[in-house]
């Protein structure tokens, strides 16, 4: 390698650790993506024009640029598909909602995982039992299969992913699923360390591999429940970063084994967050019942006693005006409502009155990691008005009131007082410690996890019952009457 390709190539590599960094801020993110991008573009144009190669011409030993020993044609195709795959990746992400975002990515996994299989098949043809002089060592044959059954589980998962997501598929669940998809997991190690031993060049037994490895893709995804899914994906956006990296060992390439490094930690972190933040294990995710409700869930709907007590948005927004601070804890159901807006109207009308307004963000509040955050942007809330949960509970015993809008299970005191709910031990965002609570939804039902919330019944809590866009307008109305 050149002198001049491995700089870029370290340049990259900083590029992709200090981009990284900045993903980690919703203030620096968008900075952080390009900085990353534009090592990713250094790293392929000099991977294309600084790439060396050694060969004898007349008999001398020279290293020549690669592109100088490569037909013009593969050049031209290679460059074709840079160019196509961009303007559709771009017009993708113009287009695309931003709840709709889990599906993209979804999809871009899927991809991710579909290039390193084809990487390993081309290599596996390339490399393996070509005679008994030139055969490949078995860590170059585990490389490559590791590289197929990889890549082939996470383009099948990622497909289904996206098919749930997009409410074209539903969930499978055929009867022993959790049996059947270990037994063929198994199945699948035992027959790639078969081929490893027989260091075999049979491209049948290769297929044989790689249809058993998309199968068994689709069969690890196809019984999650839908609302379950921004863990898989996160699980599913790892194995793209592990088969990365994998094909860079195969290359011996250094950006793409850093860059699939660090895609496959960061996806593997986010991922024992979100089960951390939700209570989970990912044992449970990946093996157990999916989705919340399940009939012990429900059994503890009704079972609380006590009385409910009802608001107006005219009682509300009395109490809310003659506070001194106020905490909103948005939920689903605001995202729902597509309340965003309106929300963000109603915490500056407040700030306007000399109210101190902030936001208390949940992890897993909403249904894909960041949903608040992401959501409140829009609305253009400014971030430094968002709170993260651990910074924000210690607050709640100075807070005059804090309103509830379209949240349920992240503010559910059975997380810390109910050891047999299935939230025991999630944390929560502490809201019963605050002076009072509002409570804005439609109905006494349950959220994602299909549990009663004390939090309703609470001496402190008053309902404001109703669609969370129509409530907070006539909310905002009556405040702008005061
Ligand atoms: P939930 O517990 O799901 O509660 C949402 C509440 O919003 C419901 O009780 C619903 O009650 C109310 N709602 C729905 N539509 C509404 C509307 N139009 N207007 C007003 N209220 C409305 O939500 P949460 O507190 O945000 O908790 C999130 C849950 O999802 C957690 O259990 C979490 O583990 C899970 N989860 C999160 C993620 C991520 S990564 N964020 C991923 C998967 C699962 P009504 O029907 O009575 O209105």
């Amino acid at each position: 390698m050149s002198i001049a390709l491995s700089i870029i190539y370290l340049i990259t590599t900083v590029t992709f650790v200090i981009g990284l960094k900045m993903l980690g801020h919703p203030e620096t993110a968008k900075k952080g993506n390009l900085i990353s991008g534009t090592g990713m573009v250094l790293a392929i144009i000099g991977t294309l024009f600084l790439q060396t190669k050694d060969v004898v011409i007349d008999g001398i030993a020279q290293t020549v640029p690669l592109y100088q020993t490569v037909p013009l044609i593969i050049y031209i195709l290679i460059i074709a598909a840079i160019t196509l795959g961009s303007i559709i990746g771009w017009f993708l992400a113009m287009k695309v909602k931003m709840t709709k975002m889990p599906e993209l990515v979804s999809l871009f996994n899927g991809f991710g995982g579909g290039s390193a299989l084809l990487i390993g098949l081309i290599e596996f043809s390339k490399n393996v039992g070509i005679d008994d002089v030139n055969k490949a060592s078995s860590s170059i044959v585990i490389t490559i299969l590791a590289a197929i059954i990889i890549g082939s589980i996470t383009l099948t998962g990622s497909i289904v992913a996206w098919a749930k997501l997009n409410g074209s598929m539903n969930d499978l669940r055929l009867p022993n699923y959790n049996l059947i998809n270990n037994i063929l997991f198994l199945a699948l190690v035992a027959f790639g360390a078969y081929i490893v031993v027989m260091n075999t060049d049979s491209l049948v037994l290769i297929y044989i591999l790689l249809i058993a490895s998309l199968i068994y893709g689709y069969l690890f995804v196809a019984p999650i429940g839908g609302a379950d899914m921004p863990v898989v994906i996160s699980l599913l956006n790892s194995l793209t970063g592990i088969a990365a990296a994998i094909t860079g060992i195969l290359y011996g390439n250094m950006v793409m084994l850093v860059g699939g490094i660090l895609v496959g930690s960061a996806g593997l972190i986010l991922t024992f967050a979100m089960c951390k933040a939700m209570n989970r294990s990912l044992g449970s995710v990946v093996f157990g019942a999916f989705g919340g409700g399940g009939d012990a869930a429900m059994a503890t709907v009704g079972k609380t006693g006590g009385n409910i007590k009802k608001t107006s948005a005219s009682d509300a927004a009395v109490m809310m005006n003659y506070s001194t601070n106020v905490v909103i804890v948005p939920g689903y159901g605001l995202a729902v409502a597509q309340a965003q807006h309106v929300i963000h109207e109603l915490e500056e009308l407040l700030t306007k009155k000399g109210v101190n307004v902030k936001y208390a963000i949940h992890p897993v509040a909403g249904r894909m990691p960041g949903h608040m955050n992401v959501l409140l942007a829009e609305a253009n809330v400014s971030y430094d008005k968002l709170i993260e949960m651990d910074d924000i509970n210690p607050q709640f015993p100075n807070t005059d009131v804090v309103l509830v809008v379209g949240a349920n299970d992240v503010v559910n005191p059975a997380a810390h007082n109910d050891p047999s709910s299935p939230i025991y031990g999630m944390p929560i965002l502490d809201v019963e410690n605050a002076k009072h609570i509002i409570v804005n939804k439609r109905s006494m039902n349950p959220g994602y996890a299909g549990i009663e919330n004390e939090l309703f019944f609470n001496q402190k809590t008053s309902m404001l019952f109703g669609d969370a866009k129509s409530a907070l307008t006539e909310l905002v109305s009556e405040l702008k009457n005061m």
